[in-house]
């Protein structure tokens, strides 16, 4: 056997050979930007190849940008790239701690770093078994599903399991009153554009899921938050941010509330719809959690008959983060105007993601699935407690389920100074102040449970609380 040969048996393929020599010649400044390639005849003489894997060869540098192809004179090296740039890659120790700050750091963080700050769950947690037959099946669906826009409303029979799931929690939905979205951040944002004008105020828990603040801040509407309970919002000064400030929206999450783990107690939510039906106010009920919930709690829109709640999800949590897929169960007279919004801000949806999410659901891995990630959480979750607490950081309740617990540090103790300590240390916190619009959290810190396992994680922790 031939030297090419011999090194395309032990590796890779006679074309990725050749282009790897390409490549390589290039490197050498053998051939230089601008340079005219051999022949593909001359080259795969020198190569002792084929033309036609000369040709593969260069079609699949070209399509790199390595090399391209000037029809009638041949091909040419491209010019260099210009390199990554180094100050980009690792965490901002600079930054200050604002609604985005745990965003950026845990979706810029490396491979090493540890995000027990961060809110969704490791990668190996999530179905790849089921994701990956689904992907294969989806590769046998019609040429319409692989290359078309969807429908306006999103995937029929996906409509059709979301509204029946929704009906399991007591919510009564048609089909066509779920739009689906491409996530619950884009739920959030269509509902925005269809209900609020710039200067609307908006009502959010303090604290609650720090991109509320961040995308009602892009709408430019002015946000009050309401302070927090166990139990619910504090309903006297819900009364009172009501009376004082009108506002056009509350958001909130009813069951395994981001960032507290608490969920809505049946008395807070009917006197909440009382309130809400007084002074004229519309709630988004983000229930992105819901899946994680071993016995249902009580929901917003259930009471309310989809009349003044809307009700939004999405899979990023439970199923996959890098499929996107969301939904919006709203009032029947929204469903026009909200169809035209999304029509006009994104076309056509993910048709391909709808799709995947439609066969998990529809094959029974999804309900599997979400079984086991309810044991592990609950078993992560004492764990969590159980290693935080000889550091004296302490959970203000224990959740019913979930992933977040939110923590109290000693007396004394700034979690922004920890988070950024550890960060330095390599591990990404979640600073109480950046769900808090008051910034009255500045003692708290939320965990993920599924991204607390690592022991590195309470080292670094101890040390960024001495200091
Ligand atoms: C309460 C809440 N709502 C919405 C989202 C956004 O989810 P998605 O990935 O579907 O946009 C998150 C993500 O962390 C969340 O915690």
């Amino acid at each position: 056997m031939d030297g090419l040969h011999a090194a395309s048996s032990r590796g890779g393929t006679l074309i990725e050979t050749v282009m790897a020599t390409v490549r390589q010649r290039i490197a050498a400044r053998q051939l230089t930007p601008g340079a005219k390639l051999p022949s593909v005849r001359a080259f795969a003489k020198t190569m002792q190849v084929s033309t036609s894997t000369v040709v593969e060869a260069y079609e699949r540098l070209a399509a790199e940008g390595v090399i391209r192809s000037r029809p009638g004179s041949g091909f040419f090296v491209c010019g260099p790239l210009a390199p990554l740039s180094l100050a980009e890659v690792g965490p901002r120790l600079d930054r200050e701690i604002d609604p985005l700050w745990i965003s950026r750091q845990s979706l810029e963080a490396g491979g090493d770093i540890l995000k027990p700050g961060c809110g969704w769950l490791p990668a190996d947690w999530m179905p790849q078994q089921a994701l990956r037959r689904a992907l294969r099946g989806l590769a046998h669906a019609k040429d319409m599903v692989l290359a078309d826009y969807g429908t306006p409303l999103g995937l029929a029979p996906l409509r059709q399991l979301l509204a029946r799931r929704m009906g399991e929690h007591g919510i009564e939905a048609s089909p066509e009153q779920i739009v689906l979205t491409e996530s619950g951040t884009q739920a959030i944002d269509l509902l925005c554009r269809l209900l609020i004008e710039p200067g609307d105020t908006v009502l959010v828990d303090d604290p609650c899921y720090f991109n509320f603040h961040a995308l009602l801040r892009a709408h430019r509407a002015k946000i009050v938050g309401v302070p927090y309970t166990p139990t619910g919002p504090d309903l006297d000064l819900f009364a009172q941010a009501l009376a004082e400030h009108r506002p056009r929206l509350y958001i909130t999450n009813s069951a395994l509330h981001n960032p507290t783990g608490a969920t809505l107690s049946p008395v807070t939510a009917h006197r909440l719809l009382k309130l809400a039906d007084q002074s004229d106010l519309t709630i988004v009920e983000d229930d992105i959690f819901a899946d994680f919930e071993t016995e249902p709690a009580p929901r917003l829109a259930a009471f309310d008959g989809l009349s003044r709640v809307v009700h939004i999800g999405s899979f990023s949590k439970t199923l996959s983060a890098s499929v996107r897929c969301g939904f919006i169960a709203a009032p029947s007279d929204w469903i026009e105007r909200l169809t035209d919004l999304k029509i006009s801000t994104t076309f056509g949806g993910g048709r391909l993601s709808a799709e995947l999410v439609f066969s998990l659901l529809k094959d029974g891995s999804y309900r599997k699935h979400v079984e086991t990630l309810r044991q592990r959480l609950s078993a992560a979750m004492v764990d969590t407690m159980q290693q935080l607490e000889p550091i004296g950081v302490r959970p203000w309740i224990e959740p019913r389920a979930g992933m977040f617990l939110w923590c109290s540090l000693p007396d004394g103790l700034d979690a922004a100074d920890v988070a950024r300590r550890a960060l330095a240390d390599g591990v990404v916190l979640a600073p109480g102040n950046a769900f808090s619009l008051s910034r009255t959290a500045s003692r708290f810190l939320r965990f993920n449970v599924a991204q607390s396992k690592d022991t590195r994680m309470l080292e670094v922790i101890a040390k960024a609380m001495r200091g």
